[in-house]
């Protein structure tokens, strides 16, 4: 025979091949997919059984993964299998065959052959690229010379196309696990019960929060750097009917023009040079979730007309595509600048900001909630793994004292670094003065010092917070001690948070 010409049987195989291939390649259920695996090689091969082992991953002992007969029933009791077969197959990489086990010299120590009386034998490796990851097994007990050498080609084969179908199938297992637990793990952390807060103004924050849960409107989240925004944005997009889709952000701030355009639409095709292949936006990729735009205040004319398109028709078109696509995606934006400031001074459009702002929610800076300030500290100490690593600590009155003092310019983020440094310096199981950052140690609450050479501004904001403080935050109080009108008081306090 020529070497080059194939015969009907290496035809028929190869077909067949190609059959299982297509089966194999489809399951992705680890358990099926080895059931299908032995019950196809058993009936290809007309052996009467077949077995997969695997190794385990630490000690590398094989267990058998799948054990089937001819009626493609699984079989329980694989132990009168020759060791002496797997061991041979294990360490020469090869495949075995044997068209009578009871003569063959190789087996002649394998008591479990004669035992059992085993005829015929094939046994393959699995191999990866790396190493032998288990092995696969036919036989037929009734009678000798079942297998031929067409066979043991055939199931070689079939035992390389079976090892990449198992490490895909497992792997894929291994990602789907490790995707449910990171998604409850997500949700777990924006739960209602980790946004931490009694104060009044941030009770009736949380009050919309809820509100606007269930729906599909555009939120715009204001409030100073660190007071909470993007975590109240998850939240809504993790308690909502969204949970299960994507949440995913852009940082507008400070990118130029065109890549946030690219990141945010996506582009076409040779649109500009270095396009190569078409590029799906990120509004595309959150459809049927939400997208939360972080930082809004700095964006581009150019870019703001695109996403009021966005906003009005629910379409998007990538950069030099003529085409456009719908998409369905909740937008719930961010800044922390005055933005309606920003539209009556040109620089916002004001039909986008009303598209943005259909709710509007406001974080209180922290200063304007020191009663919340003994509650986060404690569930910072209690909940971030970091600061756990010493156990629970606590905070002596004085410590706390100074930490209620400070003005928190950084807010939430800036109090949460705060306690993981005082973590890290605490000796024993409290958190003392002495433990504080050098900035907030040295705060020293009381009058207002009169340096000659400061602005009357600054004094001015200094004496209000102040007395602000003084009265326990009561703003009516405050601006009764102070002489002017409530209005007034609240204009100030407005004009100090968007220049700290
Ligand atoms: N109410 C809260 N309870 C507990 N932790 C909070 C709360 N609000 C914010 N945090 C925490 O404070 C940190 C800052 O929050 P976040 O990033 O949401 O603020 P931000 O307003 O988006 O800040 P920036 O304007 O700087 O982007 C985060 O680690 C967040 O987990
Ligand atoms: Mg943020």
């Amino acid at each position: 025979m020529n070497g080059n010409q194939l015969t009907s049987t290496d035809r028929d195989n190869i077909l067949a091949l190609y059959q299982i291939s297509q089966v194999i390649n489809s399951i992705l259920d680890p358990e099926e997919l080895f059931e299908r695996m032995m019950d196809l090689a058993i009936s290809a091969l007309r052996a009467e059984r077949g077995v997969v082992w695997l190794k385990d991953g630490g000690a590398g002992e094989l267990s058998v993964r799948v054990a089937r007969n001819i009626d493609r029933q699984a079989i329980d009791d694989t132990s009168g299998i020759s060791r002496t077969v797997l061991d041979t197959v294990l360490q020469s990489g090869e495949v075995l065959l044997t068209s009578d086990a009871k003569s063959d010299p190789r087996l002649s120590g394998a008591e479990s052959v004669v035992l059992s009386d085993i005829r015929s034998v094939l046994c393959a490796p699995l191999a990866n690229k790396r190493e032998v990851i288990g092995l696969i097994y036919v036989d037929s007990r009734t009678s000798a010379n079942v297998f031929s050498d067409k066979d043991r080609e055939f199931l070689a084969a079939f035992a390389n196309m079976a090892a990449i179908a198992i490490e895909n199938a497992t792997l894929q297992a291994r990602l789907r696990e490790e995707n449910i637990s990171l998604r409850q793990e997500i949700r777990g952390h924006y739960q209602f019960e980790n946004l931490v807060g009694r104060a009044p103004s941030f009770l009736a924050a949380m009050d919309l929060v809820h509100k606007v849960l269930d729906s599909a409107v555009p939120v715009l989240i204001q409030g100073e750097s660190g007071t909470g925004k993007e975590m109240v944005a998850r939240a809504i997009h993790y308690n909502g009917p969204r949970r299960d889709r994507r949440f995913l952000a852009q940082y507008c701030g400070a990118l130029p023009e065109t890549l946030l355009e690219s990141e945010l639409f996506g582009y076409k095709r040779g649109a500009f040079t270095g396009a190569n292949a078409d590029k799906k936006g990120l509004f595309e990729a959150a459809h049927g979730g939400t997208f939360f735009l972080d930082e809004i205040s700095d964006i581009a004319p150019s870019t703001q007309a695109k996403l009021l398109r966005v906003l009005q028709d629910g379409e998007v078109r990538r950069v030099g595509d003529n085409e456009s696509s719908r998409v369905d995606v909740r937008i719930i934006s961010a800044t922390n600048s005055d933005l309606l400031r920003d539209v009556k001074e040109g620089r916002f459009r004001e039909d986008l900001y009303y598209r943005l702002n259909v709710v509007s929610i406001t974080l209180p800076p922290l200063r304007e909630r020191r009663e919340d300030i003994p509650l986060l500290c404690r569930h910072f100490l209690e909940n971030d793994p970091a600061v756990r690593t010493k156990g629970i600590l606590q905070i002596e009155k004085k410590a706390l004292d100074l930490l209620m003092d400070f003005p928190w310019p950084g807010n939430i983020r800036e109090l949460q670094n705060a306690i993981s440094y005082m973590a890290v310096m605490a000796k024993g199981d409290t958190i003392r003065p002495a433990d504080l950052p050098e900035n907030i140690r040295s705060v020293k609450p009381g009058p207002p010092s009169f340096t000659p050479g400061r602005s009357m501004r600054e004094v001015e904001k200094e004496y209000l917070l102040a007395t602000l403080k003084e009265c326990g935050g009561d703003r009516k109080l405050t601006a009764q001690k102070l002489g002017i009108s409530l209005r007034t008081l609240q204009y100030k306090l407005k004009e100090y948070r968007n220049n700290v």
